[in-house]
């Protein structure tokens, strides 16, 4: 995600756009900038590092131009640095650009510019929109920026200035946020409603497929063919900390609501269904050995879960560790394994301290993480990144589903490269992948029964997530939920090995949670749900819908929809999550701050 922000009207911009920069900083924060028209052409000033350090770059100077538009970057393709900040020019510098999201098809873009004589600078996806801008355009910038989203395919918030239209802001949404500030001889556009809440509450909410004309005199909003499209007014009621989060109460449910965007942003440009297509851009990586996995925390269980897949899918042996553990196990590491590290923040010390113990013993390194550039994606020799875009709340959830399908793109990846995956296995798993969004969305459009359900969970002081396989490695990130936020002590077990002691510890009213998704483990996990209901605990079942046997056994059932069992886990977490939201909210927990933990840990 990016920070975007635009206005025209009367008032000094420069401030104006930077004061809005600060309040979509969360949205990403890598480098910012702006741009504004100067003397017949547009300045632009933009800088790698925080807001503060472009503000420090701008050193207070006065700038008498009354419209313009900025930018905070959250990299998706190309590092953090000046030239890759945005916005990003033409050659001519006539036109600036800024924008939020990937354009899947830029590489071809930017050949058939660069054939017709365009010069790029940066390395970035974005930069292929003002040199197509720059080759449409005919004196009307709304005409050249439809023109331009003709050639493109991909998620975008764009916004353009042209040095000829000084006071005009041309924008367009596709899959990422655009919202339009309404004022008296001004308007405002920006990815996000804090950015103009001091100045006005009446606001449009754009659509995808819609374009925005920008002036100080009024806004006009027209679809792809360049017809009007009439808009109602949509008045904030939002506090202005609380519009950071769109509305949500906190930014762990957020989060939670963002997954299916996050997978399918994850997928983009990876995922090719018809041609039955894998695309990482790790081609030039040729493991011929055993693959290990290294991580802490979620990232770890998603490993688990990664681990499991690439032994299923490529028939390669996999070992996977938690990252503190890893280096003192001397692990039998050699030249020609896989190392693969996976880290949200990048930053995990413990993760970083495994990856360099990969690197010293001669490995090939892999870091799957969700921040460009970050230490483990600099440090590594491949990088697998997710893009789940900024994730502030310190319980991890859309990080962990895009993890999931990052190693699930993975294993197909090394299965292909082993041959080891018979076609229609392989053509049925990418199917149900490219499902995964929406399947994921109709978990989180009506989440009633999780919500009741965490009321009759929230006074226990002992809870239990048990599973087998796949399942198993989901019980334990639904356990480390629940704990991290409400505080209410969760063990994650394997279910057939319950009997084996901790099943003394399973009495009268102790909730256990049972994931059961895998057809061929069905037998075994009722049998073991029919062993704790003998205890009289409460039980909770978590299955697919088509799945009426455990319904019969268990006291409560949450459902997820039908999918491959291999892809069962990004799906079967998210009730997990809400469970854990809703129970931590009814114990009056600080959910997005939970107390002793911090986002990223980089200490040892
Ligand atoms: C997960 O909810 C926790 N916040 C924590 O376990 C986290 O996953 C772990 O610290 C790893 O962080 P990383 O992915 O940034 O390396």
């Amino acid at each position: 995600m990016c920070g975007i922000v635009g206005y025209t009207g009367e008032r000094p911009v420069v401030p104006l756009l930077l004061d809005g920069l600060a309040r979509l900083e969360y949205r990403g924060y890598d480098s910012a900038g702006v741009a504004v028209p100067e003397n017949g052409g547009i300045l632009v000033e933009k800088k790698k590092g925080r807001l503060a350090d472009l503000r420090e770059h701008l050193n207070g100077r006065e700038f008498p131009a009354t419209a313009g538009i900025g930018h905070t970057r959250w990299a998706t393709h190309g590092r953090p640095c000046d030239v890759n900040a945005h916005p990003h020019t033409d050659c001519s510098g006539r036109f600036a650009v800024l924008h939020n999201g990937i354009i899947e098809n830029f590489l071809p873009l930017r050949e058939w510019l660069e054939e017709k004589g365009h010069v790029f600078k940066s390395e970035t996806d974005t930069e292929v929109l003002p040199h197509l801008i720059e080759e449409f355009y005919r004196g009307d910038l709304m005409a050249a920026v439809r023109a331009t989203l003709d050639k493109v395919r991909g998620s975008y918030a764009l916004v353009a200035m042209a040095s000829s239209e000084p006071g005009r802001i041309v924008a367009a949404r596709q899959d990422s946020p655009l919202v339009v500030g309404l004022g008296r001889g001004e308007n405002f556009l920006a990815s996000d409603i804090p950015a103009f809440l001091d100045f006005t509450r009446e606001t449009y909410i754009i659509d995808d497929g819609e374009l925005v004309d920008l002036r100080p005199e009024g806004v006009r909003v027209v679809d792809r063919r360049g017809l009007t499209v009439e808009k109602k007014v949509f008045h904030v009621k939002w506090r202005a900390d609380q519009a950071r989060m769109d509305g949500y109460p906190h930014f762990m449910l957020k989060e939670i609501h963002e997954q299916p965007r996050a997978i399918k942003d994850t997928l983009a440009g990876r995922l090719d269904v018809e041609k039955g297509l894998i695309s990482l851009g790790l081609e030039s990586f040729r493991p011929d050995g055993r693959v290990f996995i290294s991580a802490c925390g979620t990232a770890y269980h998603a490993g688990l879960v990664g681990k499991y897949l690439i032994e299923r899918l490529a028939r390669i042996p996999v070992e996977a560790d938690i990252a503190s553990e890893f280096r003192y196990r001397r692990p039998l590491l050699q030249g020609g394994d896989l190392l693969v590290v996976i880290s949200q923040s990048g930053e995990t010390a413990d993760t970083l301290a495994a990856l360099r113990e990969g690197r010293r013993l001669g490995a090939q390194t892999l870091a799957v993480s969700n921040v460009v550039d970050s230490s483990v994606a600099r440090e590594a020799d491949h990088v697998l990144y997710t893009w789940a875009g900024p994730e502030i709340a310190v319980a991890s959830t859309k990080a962990y589903v895009t993890q999931l399908t990052a190693l699930t793109l993975l294993a197909l990846h090394l299965a292909t490269l082993q041959g080891a995956l018979p076609e229609n296995g392989r053509e049925e798993l990418l199917k149900e992948l490219a499902l995964l969004p929406q399947k994921a969305q109709a978990l989180l459009t009506d989440t009633g029964a999780v919500e009741e359900l965490a009321l009759s969970l929230a006074a226990a002081e002992d809870l239990f997530f048990i599973g087998r396989g796949l399942d198993y490695a989901v019980a334990m990130e639904g356990s480390l939920k629940l704990k991290e936020i409400s505080y209410i002590h969760a063990e994650a077990y394997a279910a057939g090995e319950l009997k084996h002691g901790t099943l003394a510890l399973v009495t009268e009213g102790v909730p256990v949670i049972a994931l059961a998704t895998q057809p061929e483990l069905m037998e075994k996990m009722v049998s073991n749900i029919k062993e704790v209901k003998a205890r009289e605990a409460t039980t909770i079942g978590v299955v697919m819908e088509d799945n009426r046997e455990i319904t019969k056994v268990v006291d409560h059932t949450l459902y997820i929809p039908v999918t491959h069992p291999l892809l069962a886990p990004a799906l079967a977490v998210i009730p997990l999550q809400l469970l854990a939201y809703y129970v931590a909210v009814a114990r009056g927990c600080d959910v997005d701050k939970p107390r002793n933990l911090a986002k990223s840990v980089t200490v040892e």
